[in-house]
């Protein structure tokens, strides 16, 4: 279980998160919301990556507020960014053994990180001994990130706007690997998306606006308001699609 109680960040000009207070006890949870109203942020929070002004971040009972990134990953939280980092002279075969091998003997952790890149829709012996810099397209480079996340199957796996940069076609198979991670483990996943496939299969829907948590809630709840908040007129009849986040007020 995840808790965030009073967690803020500002930058020197900015209140980016205001007073989050927050209990994820669901498997599948979406993050959703304007552009802008703290999404990332707050992810980058739970990670570690920014140190909120105030507030504690609780998980499994244990305060991590004051832990470093990697004592966070070591006690089960992993992160796939919205724009995946590059690692010059780093090759998808290291990338791999790095995510599937813990806990698994022999190569098998390997095996199975080789299994889940098939599943984004890389062939793995095209992929394996390629560089991790720019000669690998966004699109690849943001699924061999997703795929690696999946291959570790820690306890919490946070998910920055999954489908930014891929093609509709590939974002089919990539719904597969978030509904196998759900099935095969028993970890929460925490995504932040604007695809009305991913909100659809929530467990429970976060929509965040200029910093707070406008709703929190059953996917359907959510939706209805997303629904009603980007169209009054037309409400639950809207199909969300693509949400078009700049036609929100
Ligand atoms: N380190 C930072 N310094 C200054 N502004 C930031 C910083 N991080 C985020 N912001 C700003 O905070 C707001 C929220 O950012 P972000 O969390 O990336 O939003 P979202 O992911 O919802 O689009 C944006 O206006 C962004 O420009
Ligand atoms: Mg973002």
């Amino acid at each position: 279980m995840l808790k965030l109680e009073n967690i803020s960040f500002a930058t020197d000009d900015k209140e980016i998160l205001r007073d989050i207070n927050l209990t994820i006890d669901d498997r599948f949870v979406a993050i959703t919301g304007p552009n802008g109203s703290g999404k990332s942020t707050l992810l980058k929070v739970i990670m570690g990556l920014v140190q909120p002004i105030s507030g504690r971040i609780y998980l499994d009972g244990e305060d991590i507020t004051d832990l470093s990134i990697s004592e966070r990953a070591n006690r089960g939280i992993s992160f796939a960014f919205q724009q995946p980092i590059r690692f010059k002279g780093l090759k998808v075969r290291d990338l791999l053994e790095l995510a599937g091998g813990r806990g698994k003997k022999g190569n098998e952790g390997f095996v199975h990180a080789c299994k889940v890149l098939g599943e984004v829709g890389l062939c793995a012996k095209d992929y394996i001994d390629r560089e991790l810099d720019d000669t690998l397209s966004g699109g690849e480079m943001k699924r061999i990130e997703i795929a690696m996340a999946a291959a570790r199957g820690t306890k919490l796996t946070l998910f920055d706007e999954p489908e930014a940069g891929i093609d509709l076609w590939s974002f089919q198979s990539l719904i597969h690997v978030f509904e196998r991670l759900y099935q095969k483990t028993s970890g929460t996943i925490i995504i932040i998306s604007h695809q009305e496939r991913i909100l659809n299969i929530a467990d429970k829907i976060i929509y965040l606006k200029d910093g707070m948590i406008s709703e929190y809630a059953e996917g359907k709840k959510v939706l209805d308001q997303l629904a009603l908040d980007i169209n009054p007129v037309a409400g639950t009849d809207n199909l969300l699609g693509d949400i078009a986040w700049k036609e929100v007020r």
